[in-house]
């Protein structure tokens, strides 16, 4: 690899915008992070340089946009690259070290603990789960159908993702919980993301409004998860819930001795709520605005749809979901063109070369599943909707970090199988049921912890034959 190092110091030589004076780019990236991530793709390249806020307090990150980047950085991840970097620390701090933030020992302990939970075999019999919330669903839409009314997808998805990851995890006692869990966690991720991208920050033991609000989310949190686990040792029923599960775990190298502890066992279901919701919600409602865009893709869903999963008779299983192909296409198609993940954060402790650019010691990395999902050497037309780019023939001619909706290397998405299921079998489902439509436009998004619509995302739908039901 070649050294662009000359005799300035590491990181000064990769090329960036120079941003206003003081602030840097701060304003361009506050107002349109994507579009500042892609413009600077253009101009500068691969790897580029952002500063943002006043000096002294100024905060300064590399994007790598390539693949080959991508997957540097990603499979680095536990030898030179770390999850030490500001969003991930506040969202520790406010969801404690579960799976998604720990590192280390730390996070090679609970893998093992929580790797046999994910198996193909166990997230399929979370399936059932999935067809009833999505047949709940579909009854909702009915009704308003036969009113004639226009649903929010958004609205509507966050509903559904968050039903069925809180009944998987909490089994029935989701139904005394979803209020207090809809109002707390949104205050608690909003609060981490806030915190991580502002130069100031007071620290969190200061008893400021917005550490107090979030402070008291957590507790609640905390109060909701502790219940749950209280009545299951109470009742000592032997659910097979998530949250069951992962009381019951055993470490399989410790020869059965070692178990999660209780902050263990909660913090990991808080993350699992927190990575396993919206991510779904916000691939699916993008799913259902593309096909309300683009009526001919919709009807070879259609089509798939009815074959695969008859009119009701068939009950899904998830060999029947995977047997989805098309379907699968157009949900991985619109996680490329809105991955919800959007950014993934690192830390080089060390420093390293990139791209023949040394970044130094402490440095801030950023991959950006956006920009490379619209990488001009690897997209054709990159901002058309075209599901047929993910044909296995086509998947397996491309670089295998170009498409990278779930991460990669050793931390990549452990939900992967399970929100692909869940995304499959309830666009088949609601495409079944009715016809949609979209209006044209772009959707304005928020750049949140993932990536959100920032308001409704009107669906128009038409019943398309009697309610077939799932089952
Ligand atoms: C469309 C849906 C989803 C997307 C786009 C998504 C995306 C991601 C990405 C990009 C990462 C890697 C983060 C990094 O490298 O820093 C990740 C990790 C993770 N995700 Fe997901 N996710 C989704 C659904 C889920 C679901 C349904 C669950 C749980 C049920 C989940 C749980 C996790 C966990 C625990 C990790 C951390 C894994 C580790 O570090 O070992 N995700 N996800």
């Amino acid at each position: 690899m070649i050294t662009r190092q000359t005799d300035t110091a590491p990181g000064q030589n990769v090329p960036g915008p120079p941003g206003i004076p003081l602030l840097g780019s701060a304003l361009d990236l506050r107002r349109d992070l994507l579009a500042t991530f892609e413009e600077a793709h253009r101009r500068y390249g691969d790897v580029v340089r952002f500063s943002a806020g006043p000096p002294g307090l100024r905060i300064v990150m590399y994007a790598v946009f390539s693949p080959e980047g991508a997957r540097h950085v990603l499979t680095g991840t536990g030898q030179r690259y770390t999850k030490g970097n500001l969003f991930y620390r506040e969202t520790a701090a406010m969801l404690g070290d579960g799976l998604l933030t720990s590192e280390g020992e730390c996070w090679q302990r609970q893998k093992r603990f929580i790797q046999p939970l994910f198996t193909r075999r166990r997230v399929a019999g979370y399936v059932e789960v999935m067809a009833e919330e999505t047949a709940a669903l579909l009854d909702r839409w009915h009704t308003a159908a036969q009113h004639g009314a226009t649903v929010d997808a958004a609205g509507d998805m966050m509903h559904l993702t968050l039903a069925v990851i809180g009944r998987v995890l909490f089994g029935e006692d989701l139904n005394t919980v979803t209020p207090a869990l809809r109002e707390a966690l949104p205050v608690v991720s909003a609060h981490a993301l806030r915190r991580s991208q502002s130069p100031l920050r007071f620290p969190a033991s200061w008893p400021t409004p917005a550490n107090r609000r979030a402070g008291r989310a957590q507790r609640q949190l905390y109060d909701i998860v502790k219940g749950i686990i209280d009545r299951r040792r109470a009742t000592n029923t032997a659910s097979e819930d998530l949250l069951s599960l992962l009381l019951r775990a055993r470490d399989p190298d410790a020869l059965g001795a070692d178990t999660l502890d209780e902050a263990e066992v909660r913090d990991q279901a808080l993350v699992f709520l927190l990575a396993g919701h919206e991510t779904t919600a916000t691939a699916l409602t993008f799913a259902l605005h593309l096909l309300g865009r683009h009526p001919d893709v919709q009807q070879r869903v259609r089509v798939e749809a009815e074959q695969v999963l008859g009119s009701g008779d068939q009950e899904p299983t998830a060999e029947r979901i995977t047997a989805l192909a098309y379907t699968t296409q157009v949900v991985k198609e619109a996680m490329r063109l809105y991955p919800p993940a959007y950014v993934i954060g690192r830390q080089i402790p060390e420093g390293d070369v990139i791209d023949g650019y040394h970044l130094p010691p402490g440095a801030d990395v950023l991959v950006s599943p956006w920009v490379t999902h619209r990488h001009p050497r690897v997209w054709e037309q990159p901002q058309r909707f075209d599901p047929d780019r993910f044909t296995p023939k086509q998947e397996k001619q491309r670089h295998s970090y170009a498409y990278l909706p779930f991460g990669g290397g050793p931390r990549a998405c452990i939900g992967q199988y399970f929100s692909m299921l869940e995304a499959t079998l309830a666009t088949a489902s609601i495409v079944r049921a009715f016809g949609l439509h979209a209006p044209p436009g772009p959707v304005p998004l928020i750049t949140g912890i993932t990536l959100r619509p920032a308001g409704q995302v009107p669906l128009t739908l038409v019943p398309q034959s009697p309610h077939p039901g799932l089952h």
